[in-house]
């Protein structure tokens, strides 16, 4: 019987850290993101995203997440993917880790996002995940080069990235819904990658990999 990862192969991929498994959020994995955005990412005032989604008012949260869900979905192809992974700790849905990249085969980049709910931050687990995606970026994928962003008060998000080996790259002014922002810019190559003391276990790869005609 053809099954729904038959269908949508990257529903199949599974990566696996010692605390961690990240996979690809399914519908049914929509409510719990929810529920764990709506217990809060940051502080009041302190919106550490591009689009400022967690600023929506309550009633309005959950079909904003789903409809990015489902736009990243329907928008995923060999030239222009994003995956977006659940993070579950525990078997409980605690953040989203998203890797993605724009004209793979020629530029071999990928950029991630995250975010984690707030109660968890600070374990050392959004190391741990954006280790995961850079370790299947540059060991699966045959990324070389990995970069990311983050307002520069973000200490959170780039300590994940100075802790990983990112060097800084550059800054640029942005509007963030209606606020300026001074956006800090990371990169990441595999010799510079501080690799964690662990392996990651993946399951799904092949089938992910022809999908996005990644070889
Ligand atoms: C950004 C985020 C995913 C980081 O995850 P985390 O679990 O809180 O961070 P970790 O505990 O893994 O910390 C990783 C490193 O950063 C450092 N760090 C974490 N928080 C820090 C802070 N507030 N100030 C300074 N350093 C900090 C840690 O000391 C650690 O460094 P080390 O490995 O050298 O000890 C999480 O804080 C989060 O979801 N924040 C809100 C959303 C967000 O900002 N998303 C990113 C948008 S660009």
């Amino acid at each position: 019987m053809t099954s729904l990862s038959d269908v949508w192969p990257i529903f199949g991929l599974r990566l696996t850290t010692p605390r961690l498994e990240l996979r690809p959020i399914r519908d049914e994995d929509i409510p719990a993101a929810v529920e764990a955005a709506k217990s809060g990412i940051h502080a009041a005032g302190r919106n550490p995203f591009s689009t400022p989604w967690t600023e929506l008012p309550a009633d309005e949260l959950g079909a904003n997440m789903a409809r990015w869900y489902w736009r990243c979905r329907a928008e995923c192809t060999p030239e222009s993917w994003t995956l977006l992974l659940g993070i579950w700790h525990e078997d409980e849905f605690i953040g989203c880790q998203d890797v993605g990249a724009k004209d793979f085969a020629a530029l071999k980049t990928v950029t991630t996002g995250s975010w984690l709910k707030q109660s968890v931050q600070g374990r050392g687990l959004g190391k741990e995940m954006r280790a995961a995606v850079a370790l299947y970026a540059f060991d699966w994928l045959g990324a070389e080069v990995a970069e990311s962003e983050a307002a520069d008060w973000n200490d959170a998000s780039l300590g994940v990235s100075r802790s990983l080996g990112y060097e800084l790259n550059g800054t640029t002014r942005k509007a963030w819904g209606s606020k300026a922002e001074t956006v800090q810019h990371v990169r990441l190559a595999p010799d510079s990658f501080k690799r964690p003391d662990w392996d990651l276990k993946v399951e799904g790869h092949e089938q992910s990999a022809r999908f996005l005609k990644v070889s």
